[in-house]
């Protein structure tokens, strides 16, 4: 499934992989019984008292609905991402997929912490929030300027994402420019928020690459690795996912914090996690 050699060497020089049918059909399940759940306690906070609707909640595809029940409820205001700590037992079965650990043994690391911020998303030519400026994820974290701190971005799409549809990744390879090109003086700025805001060096990214891929396949980017979502050509939900994993011999305090050192007693953790994080919805 994955070619060792090559894996590393394209890692190193443009930044990115990507991995084609790197989940089995179970985690891909659990991948699906995930955005169901969230579409469910979404779905839910915008009901009304009175309405005449009705949700299906049984449905095995209720995610991919999603757009036809916010159009319903009057396209209700959310934040794109509200809440970045949801992990639930559905989501710790998909961390449990042994892939990710074959991604660590890849690069060699003696680190590997599954860091806090796990994100799934839904796009959608509707959606205000489906656009994302030129960024590198690295501004996420406090010690974004320490060398030995890395990390790389698991990024997983719930269909098919190619032009045709939009809402893809565009990725500047590293080696076109990325984070450590970035002016020393920018990188001082004292608002860290304002660091995500990377189109005012878009004249530099000569060349840019935006992956087709379906579900099951994976885009993966180390966190030096500038980049941003395409535009969404349709209404249909874009659903995406993606995960962080840190393998630097500087763990970030967020992660050690909030986050799972994926290297300790791994298999009986997760049990544990997902037996104690019941569903309340
Ligand atoms: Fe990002």
């Amino acid at each position: 499934m994955i070619d060792k050699k090559n894996f590393k060497k394209q890692l190193g020089e443009t930044g990115y992989v990507v991995i084609r049918n790197f989940f089995n059909q179970k985690t891909k399940k659990n991948i699906r019984d995930f955005a169901n759940w969230y579409s469910k306690a979404l779905i839910k906070s915008w009901e009304k008292k009175n309405n005449n609707q009705k949700v299906n909640y049984k449905d095995k595809f209720l995610y991919k609905k999603i757009i036809n029940y916010y159009k319903y409820f009057d396209k209700p205001e959310y934040r794109r991402n509200p809440k970045k700590n949801f992990a639930n037992s559905h989501f710790y079965k998909i961390l449990i997929d042994p892939s990710f650990s074959k991604i660590h043994e890849l690069i060699q690391s003696s680190k590997w912490h599954f860091s806090f911020i796990k994100n799934l998303r839904f796009k959608s030519k509707l959606l205000p929030w489906s656009i994302s400026n030129w960024h590198c994820d690295r501004f996420t974290f406090r010690n974004f300027k320490d060398d030995n701190f890395k990390f790389l971005i698991i990024w997983l799409p719930l269909q098919k994402l190619d032009e045709k549809t939009g809402s893809g990744i565009e990725i500047v390879p590293k080696n076109i420019f990325s984070f450590k090109e970035l002016p020393k003086n920018y990188l001082n700025l004292k608002n860290r928020n304002k660091l995500f805001y990377l189109d005012q060096f878009e004249k530099k990214f000569k060349k840019t690459f935006i992956p087709k891929v379906k579900f099951g396949d994976v885009v993966i980017f180390d966190s030096n690795v500038i980049h941003r979502t395409t535009n969404a050509k349709k209404n249909f939900p874009y659903w995406s996912m993606d995960l962080r994993f840190e393998y630097g011999t500087k763990i970030s305090n967020e992660t050690i914090k909030g986050g799972i050192d994926m290297s300790k007693d791994e298999k009986y953790k997760f049990v544990k996690l997902i037996n104690s994080r019941k569903l309340k919805i």
